[in-house]
């Protein structure tokens, strides 16, 4: 078995969704040093094309797709805009998200399904859209940003649905992709300083909140493992606040 952790992504393909900002931005930046080709997507291009401009130590090639993972039509276009580029992809994070209302009270039907749409729908969508391209090279990666909330429930009743959700949606990745190479780690981080809409600083105290570019290290550090083996989950949380 090969120890040594990869130094250098050169010549992978790796495709980041909500890369336009907080923790997507920095899981960019950090895969970016080690040398990979950076598919980054989003809805806002003006983000997009900000966060390229501010990379820094990018070696690789970036492909800008502003894409909404929700709507199913959008992904599949964005889908075949990769495979016309390289044909194939090592690494696909699935990081976008939105936050939804806290209490039964707050959440409308709509909330209900705009918030299943990007934090489920949008993995499966991107997922099964590029599920041919990530079994071309043998060795495909599949790392899925859930949360804390798909683990403790009793919050928000739709953005803990779509967590909960993920659980057994990559769990099926997973043994869906095994046969072909494709690992497969779901991520639940606790608190991040991402200044998202839904953070919980204000109600989290900062020293309770990580820092998403350390998080973003340790997804480097998962891409660049051997292949033998793989990381089924990994739970986050300031080592000040375990299991907040
Ligand atoms: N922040 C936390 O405390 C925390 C804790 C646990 C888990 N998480 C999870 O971590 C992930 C990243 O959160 P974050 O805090 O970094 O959020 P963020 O700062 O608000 O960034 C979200 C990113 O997702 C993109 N996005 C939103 N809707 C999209 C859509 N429909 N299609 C494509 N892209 C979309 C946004 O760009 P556009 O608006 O341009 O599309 C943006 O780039 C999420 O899955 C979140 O649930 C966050």
């Amino acid at each position: 078995m090969d120890n040594d952790l990869k130094m250098s992504l050169d010549g992978m393909v790796v495709v980041v969704s909500g890369a336009s900002h907080g923790l997507g931005k920095s899981i960019a930046q950090q895969l970016a040093t080690f040398g990979a080709d950076l598919v980054l997507l989003a809805r806002d291009r003006g983000r997009l094309e900000q966060v390229a401009d501010e990379l820094s130590g990018a070696r690789g090639e970036i492909l800008l797709l502003p894409c909404d993972v929700s709507v199913s039509e959008q992904v599949a276009s964005a889908a075949e805009r990769i495979r016309a580029w390289r044909g194939k992809v090592d690494v696909l994070v699935n990081n976008a998200g939105i936050p939804a209302p806290r209490t039964m009270e707050e959440t409308t039907f709509e909330d209900w399904n705009s918030v299943l749409g990007v934090n489920l729908s949008g993995v499966f969508y991107l997922t099964r859209g590029l599920w041919d391209q990530l079994k071309a090279g043998g060795a495909g990666y599949v790392i899925t940003v859930s949360g804390t909330a798909g683990l403790r429930g009793g919050g928000s009743p739709a953005y803990g649905a779509t967590k909960f959700g993920l659980t057994g949606l990559t769990r099926s990745f997973a043994v869906a992709g095994a046969e072909h190479g494709i690992r497969v780690t779901t991520l639940y981080p606790g608190s991040m300083d991402t200044g998202w809409r839904g953070s919980q600083i204000g109600v989290t105290p900062r020293s309770e909140s990580m820092d998403p570019d350390e998080v973003a290290r340790y997804v480097a550090y998962l891409v660049r493992t051997p292949k033998e083996f793989v990381v089924n989950e990994a739970i986050l949380n300031p080592s000040s606040a375990p299991w907040q």
